[in-house]
This record gives C-alpha cells, sequence and structure tokens, in this order.
C-alpha cells in the first residue's frame, strides 16, 4: 500500500480519541532536514518537501478539521493552509496568535472560503480589516495563549481533528504541554545546521521524553516519511 493510504488509515482510526478526550486529536506534522532543522533560521522560508510529500502534507490537511500555525509562521511564510494538491475539503485556518500581530493583509485573512480563527490574550478595540474571527482566550504563565484552552475552545466550536504544522516553538509548546497526540514527520535529505524543529522541552528527567509508537517509516520520493503515535509518561511525583 502506498504511503499516503497508509496514513489515512491510520489516522482514520485515532477518531475514537477525541469523543472521551473531549478536545481535539492532534496531530503535529512539519519538514526537517536530517539534522532536524525545519529551516535556516527563525524569520526565513526553506522549502525542504518534495513534491510528493508536498502531496502528502495537502491530503493530511483535507483529513483534519483545523490546521494551526503560529503567528512566527504567519509572519515569515505567509501560508494559505488550503488544499490544492490534492482533492479534498480545506480545514479551518487557525493561528496562535497572542497579541494580534497578523496582519489583516495576510493571505490567511484574505481567503473568501473560511475565515481565519485568530487565538489572542487580547480584546481588540476596534475592527479587524481581514477576514478573520477574533478568539480571545485566557494566557498561560508567559502571557502566551494557553494551549488546553485552545483545544477546549476549538473542541467546543467543532473542531475534532487538529493538523498542527509548526513552526518550532508552537511544536515544542505542545509537545511540552503532552497534547500533541500524533506525528508526521517529512525528512528531507539535506543537512542545514539550522533552526530546529524541537526546542527545549524542559523535562526533569530521560525518562519523560515523548516516545513514539508503533512507528512507522516509508520512502516517498527523496524524503522518509516517519510517522506514528506520541505517548508521554507522567513526570514522577514530588
Ligand atoms: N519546515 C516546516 O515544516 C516548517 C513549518 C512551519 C514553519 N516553519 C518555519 O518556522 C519558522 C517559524 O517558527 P517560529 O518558531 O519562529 O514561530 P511559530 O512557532 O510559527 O510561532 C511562534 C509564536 O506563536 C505565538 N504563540 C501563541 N501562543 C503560543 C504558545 N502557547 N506556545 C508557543 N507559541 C505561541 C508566539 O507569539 P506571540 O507571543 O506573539 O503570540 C510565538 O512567538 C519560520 O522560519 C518558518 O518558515 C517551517
Amino acid at each position: 500500500m502506498i504511503v499516503n493510504q497508509q496514513i489515512e488509515r491510520w489516522l482514520t482510526a485515532q477518531t475514537a480519541f477525541s469523543e472521551s478526550a473531549e478536545r481535539p486529536f492532534v496531530t503535529l506534522s512539519y519538514a526537517q532536514s536530517w539534522d532536524g532543522s525545519i529551516t535556516t533560521r527563525a524569520g526565513e522560508t526553506l522549502g525542504l518537501s518534495g513534491s510528493e510529500s508536498r502531496r502528502l502534507t495537502h491530503q493530511l490537511r483535507s483529513l483534519h478539521d483545523g490546521i494551526l500555525v503560529g503567528i512566527g509562521t504567519v509572519l515569515t511564510d505567509d501560508p494559505q493552509l488550503t488544499v490544492r494538491e490534492c482533492s479534498g475539503k480545506s480545514p479551518q485556518p487557525i493561528v496562535l496568535d497572542s497579541w494580534l500581530r497578523t496582519p489583516p493583509t495576510a493571505r490567511l485573512c484574505q481567503r473568501t472560503d473560511k475565515e481565519c480563527w485568530l487565538l489572542t490574550c487580547l480584546k481588540p478595540d476596534g475592527e479587524f480589516d481581514g477576514n478573520a474571527e477574533i478568539i480571545t482566550l485566557e494566557g498561560d504563565d508567559d502571557g502566551r495563549v494557553d494551549l488546553s484552552a485552545a483545544l477546549q475552545r476549538l473542541w467546543e466550536k467543532g473542531i475534532r481533528t487538529l493538523m498542527v504544522e509548526g513552526g518550532s516553538q508552537v511544536i515544542t509548546a505542545f509537545l511540552k504541554a503532552q497534547l500533541a497526540d500524533a506525528l508526521v514527520l517529512t525528512i528531507a535529505p539535506t543537512l542545514v545546521g539550522g533552526y530546529k524543529g524541537v526546542g527545549n522541552l524542559d523535562l526533569g528527567c530521560k525518562s519523560q521524553l515523548p516516545q513514539i509508537r508503533p512507528l512507522h517509516s516509508q520512502m516517498l520520493g527523496p524524503d522518509l516519511i516517519m510517522w506514528g503515535n506520541l505517548h508521554y509518561r507522567e513526570a514522577a511525583a514530588a
């Protein structure tokens, strides 16, 4: 079976999860080099995926209700987050943007098919001049959008499956909060020595490192695709 169909079957089999957890099932999906870099440096764009992997990414998007990125990715890549390279519906676009830095001119806020959801900690005092719904949520200890609160609100708004495409700070935050359930990783055959996809997870001991199992892998064009479920161990009681 080709990798796209395998991943589709595997993802579809996860759906029972969200009914009991009352939050969306969260899939992290991004492309990295062999040394774990997602780009040369934060704030720079680097296309890493081959054409087959890009198609897979679009297919994955079509299998999720929502797609989320951080404001860093919006300001750098100005993505559309639509499904273009295969058939299927585009997921709901969502941005983590604590201080409402998304420009109304961002392509996500110029889409005519869907209103972008901006998850923020601010209560806007004026009109936002783009096609977006501003959703104000509580902040975490760092003053950023609280991820648990965000997922709960997304669940209430009907999002059952959420694809998180990056960038690094957002991927790291989901892993630290133990709120990512699955990972689909594209590994491009290059070395970048740049900005890593996963930052400091700040874990107390090695036994708390997230584990991926069962682990699946397959070549897709020049890229290696790896996918699996994420498992976490609770911090030992003090
Ligand atoms: N290779 C790939 O697959 C891939 C995919 C995506 C992006 N990228 C690259 O990654 C880079 C962007 O990554 P990045 O790490 O700089 O930015 P990012 O992860 O896209 O966005 C980070 C920002 O999100 C906001 N945020 C709100 N709530 C948050 C929370 N709870 N936890 C973490 N962040 C939260 C913060 O800004 P506020 O405090 O203002 O809210 C934070 O600075 C770009 O260079 C882009 O090209 C690569």
